[in-house]
This record gives structure tokens, C-alpha cells and sequence, in this order.
């Protein structure tokens, strides 16, 4: 069996809605050419890491912009599509410091438990004190600047960006990273 590292086909789906609405039309086709990507995914498969790090040099390579920057601006822009998919697990008391804190054992959960095909980070999170969270991300996708785009969205959707400060501890390419998320 193959065991290298997969992402999900509706982070595809997202990374080309993302492409789309940020970039020139045509961007897209661009960047599949320049990748060797195949393009077109399915929302219930998963495709092989190398294709996602294909698309998104392709991506740096065209803007300018390091592929840092792009898993991040990409992870800030998916939650609000995140969200809706998976809202009947949201609670409306929840901000931003609750949601980080059940993201693991209710979120990402809920993705394992419906869509088999999906295999969300294992992220576990600390609660330091009422004002600062330590988020322990750790997969072999090495895509900590996703986590960290996520988290910023996760802030920008409840209007809370002005207070959290984000910080990854450690080389964010690596494939444990531990962040600091710090409410001011
Ligand atoms: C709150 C709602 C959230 C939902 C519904 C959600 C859902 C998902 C789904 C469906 C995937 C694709 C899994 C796969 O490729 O098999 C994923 C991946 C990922 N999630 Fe979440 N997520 C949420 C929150 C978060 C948060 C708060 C973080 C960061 C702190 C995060 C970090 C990531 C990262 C970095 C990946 C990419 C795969 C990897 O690095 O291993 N997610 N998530």
C-alpha cells in the first residue's frame, strides 16, 4: 500500500477557489501547466502531497510570493468555506479561543468521523491561561503555514485579528511545529 502522505481532495477544491479569487483569470490553468498537476479533483479522494507543493511552487514561482505566504493567505481565506461545511458542529458562544481548543477533538473529528478519506493534523492544543494557547501541530505534510493562515482566519471571521498575536516557535517547514497563539 502506498503510505506517502495524501491531502484531501476538498483542500484542492478550496486551493483553486482560493487561486481564483486572488489571482488574474486564467491563473489556474497557468499554474496546472507549470505543475504537471493533473487540475481536477474530487471532493471525496485524496491526492499525493507532491501534487499540492507542485501547485503552490508553481504559485510562488509565477507571483513572486514564497510559498509560505501563499499556505497562509490560502488557510486565512478557506475558513469561512471551512466553516460552512462543517457548521452544525460550530456552537454560537464560540470565538476564537474556543474554537482553537475544540478544533481537534471536535472539528477535526468530526472531518475523520465523516469523510474516511480525509486524515486532519493531529493538533493538540494547551491552554497555558485564559489568554494563551500552545498549539502542537504536528504532520508529516509539513504545512504549519496553513495552520497559521487557518488560525488568522479563524481571528478575521469573529473580528478578532486586532487582539492575537501568532507566532510559530520553531522552522514552519518542519513537521512539528509548535505556535503560540497569544489573545492581547
Ligand atoms: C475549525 C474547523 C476546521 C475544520 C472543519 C478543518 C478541516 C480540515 C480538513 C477537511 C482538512 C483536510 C485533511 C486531509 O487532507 O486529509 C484539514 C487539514 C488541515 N487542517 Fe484543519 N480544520 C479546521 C481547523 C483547523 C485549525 C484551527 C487548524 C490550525 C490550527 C487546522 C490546520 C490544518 C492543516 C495545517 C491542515 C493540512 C493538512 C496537514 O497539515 O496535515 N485546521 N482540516
Amino acid at each position: 500500500m502506498d503510505e506517502s502522505p495524501k491531502v484531501h481532495g476538498s483542500i484542492f477544491f478550496l486551493l483553486k477557489k482560493y487561486v481564483n479569487a486572488e489571482f488574474a483569470a486564467g491563473t489556474w490553468d497557468n499554474l496546472i501547466k507549470l505543475s504537471g498537476a493533473v487540475g481536477e479533483y474530487e471532493l471525496t479522494y485524496n491526492y499525493s502531497l507532491q501534487e499540492i507543493g507542485s501547485i503552490v511552487a508553481a504559485a510562488s514561482q509565477l507571483t513572486g510570493i514564497s510559498h509560505y505566504n501563499i499556505q497562509e493567505r490560502f488557510g486565512e481565506y478557506l475558513v469561512p468555506d471551512l466553516f460552512k461545511l462543517y457548521a452544525s458542529y460550530l456552537r454560537p458562544e464560540w470565538k476564537t479561543f474556543e474554537v482553537l481548543m475544540h478544533t481537534e477533538n471536535v472539528m477535526h473529528g468530526a472531518v475523520r468521523k465523516l469523510n474516511s478519506a480525509a486524515n486532519p493534523p493531529v493538533l493538540y492544543v494547551s491552554k497555558v491561561n485564559e489568554k494563551l494557547l500552545i498549539i502542537d501541530y504536528y504532520s508529516q505534510r509539513r504545512m504549519s503555514a496553513l495552520a497559521v493562515g487557518i488560525i488568522k482566519g479563524i481571528a478575521k471571521y469573529f473580528g478578532e485579528s486586532e487582539r492575537i498575536n501568532i507566532k510559530p516557535m520553531s522552522d514552519p517547514d518542519a513537521e512539528r511545529v509548535q505556535i503560540r497563539v497569544q489573545f492581547l
